[in-house]
């Protein structure tokens, strides 16, 4: 699909974000753990989203949209067997199935799941995880795993700030006999999502939202009664405050968590971007001049890696040399050379670092949308380029953002999708 982009339009009014893609894919994974059936209510409608949705179906699952954005899950009678490998290996998405699908059923032969385009994505912490709770894990020479355990066993385990590997370690430990101690866990607010929930469905989890966790394993876990509201994305509400601060627009961003917002609020008031911040909603506010700045992603409570390349495109309309460190993930950088070609002043440096040097006025070309985030970031740069964008594989970003086009157009852009 492409998306033709007519720049220089102000966006203006209120727009709501929906619950996390990062959030709403460990909570469906976890409910193979849990009997009973569940009512997930803000789920945002992505393509990635259904991928997982079918793999679950395809086992068995019954798994219904009951709203607009209400999900209704159940998993009492599912079948390993029916696992679509093909799918799995596709997706990031699929390795959320592990410890999970390991807790329940004991034995299971699973594709190693598939890379993709931000650099390499070991799954070395998730295995040494799973095997500290006692799976033996052997691997063909195709990449299946086979992987075993009779009885998960709580242990001490690193996760090394890992957001998926925490939570299939988390998901693993839940039942696990005995207590489970995770050290260097992430605590991004989809894993404190994640272990709130099982909580909430009879889980003991102590540490939630610090680097150690503690897990106290059960026999059973049951759906709650009430349906579980997923967290608010702050990846949506960076993406909607840079789109605002590069059209000079002022706009309401609604349903945000302001403490999930410090480092890109901290990231934001360094470039000069005038914003208030009120209980459940970020207003930015309209302004013509930015400053260059200093940007380092880290682990929650840092700045996300996945706003990272949105920051380098509102780095070319600051002033001055910006400097973006991005030591997780190598190859997050594919978006400068598009923006080059748009008219952007950047040097990467290395895979890890960009120096970007604004303002510069961006003119509409033919670019491509690398990965979702980088996707994203093309989105927006056309909202500020001078005549006409078009981006090609644009459907990568409805992976992570439910209509962004359409949320654009209703609020002033000019966006026009055209399959391929
Ligand atoms: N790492 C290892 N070994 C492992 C796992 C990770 O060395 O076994 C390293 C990675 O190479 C990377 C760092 O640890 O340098 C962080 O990776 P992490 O495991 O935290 O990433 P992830 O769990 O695979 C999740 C999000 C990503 C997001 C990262 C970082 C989900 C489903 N995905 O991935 O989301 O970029 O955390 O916050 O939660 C996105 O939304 O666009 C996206 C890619």
């Amino acid at each position: 699909m492409k998306m033709l982009i007519k720049g220089g339009e102000r966006l203006e009014g209120c727009v709501s974000v929906l619950g996390a893609k990062n959030a709403i894919a460990p909570l469906i994974a976890a409910m193979l753990l849990v009997k009973g059936r569940m009512c997930f209510e803000n789920v945002p409608r992505l393509t990635d989203l259904e991928h997982l949705l079918d793999i679950l179906r395809g086992m068995g699952a019954s798994v219904e949209w009951v709203g607009e954005h209400t999900l209704s899950v159940e998993t009492n009678h599912v079948d390993p067997m029916g696992l679509d490998s093909k799918q799995m290996k596709r997706m990031r998405f699929s390795i959320l199935l592990l410890g999970p699908m390991l807790a329940r059923f004991q034995r299971i032969q699973v594709p190693e799941p598939g890379g993709c385009t931000i650099g390499n994505r070991p799954i070395d912490t998730h295995l040494e995880g799973l095997g500290a709770l006692g799976a033996s894990i052997e691997r063909d020479d195709k990449g299946t795993m086979f992987m075993e355990a009779d009885r998960l066993k709580g242990a001490s385990v690193l996760a090394t700030f890992s957001v998926t590997a925490t939570e299939n370690i988390v998901m693993a430990a839940v039942m696990a006999e005995g207590s489970t101690m995770i050290r260097l866990a992430a605590a991004e607010p989809h894993v404190q999502d994640l272990c709130h929930f099982l909580v909430a469905c009879g889980a003991k989890i102590k540490g939630i939202g610090t680097h150690d966790l503690v897990i106290v394993g059960v026999q059973r876990l049951e759906a709650p009664k009430k349906p579980w509201h997923v967290v608010s994305d702050m990846l949506e509400v960076g993406t909607f405050a840079v789109a605002a601060a590069l059209t000079k627009s002022e706009l309401t961003i609604n349903g945000v968590v302001p403490e999930h917002l410090y480092a890109t609020c901290d990231a934001l008031k360094r470039a000069g971007v005038r914003y208030e911040l009120g209980p459940t909603s970020l207003t930015i506010q309209r302004h013509a001049r930015y400053e260059a700045f200093k940007l380092q992603t880290m682990i929650y409570p840092g700045f996300p890696t996945d706003l990272q390349a949105l920051f380098g495109l509102l780095a070319t309309q600051a002033h001055g040399t910006s400097c973006i460190h991005d030591p997780l993930f190598e190859a997050r950088m594919g978006y400068v050379s598009e923006l080059v070609k748009m008219g952007a002043n950047a040097v990467v440096a290395d895979p890890h670092r960009v120096f970007i040097t604004g303002p510069t006025s961006l003119r509409g070309t033919e670019i491509r949308s690398l990965d979702l985030r980088a996707g994203a970031t093309m989105v927006l740069a056309g909202l500020i380029a001078e005549g006409e964008t078009v981006i090609h594989d644009a459907e990568m970003v409805y992976r992570g953002y439910e209509r962004l086009d359409a949320r654009l157009v209703a609020l002033g852009a000019s966006i026009t999708c055209l399959h391929e």
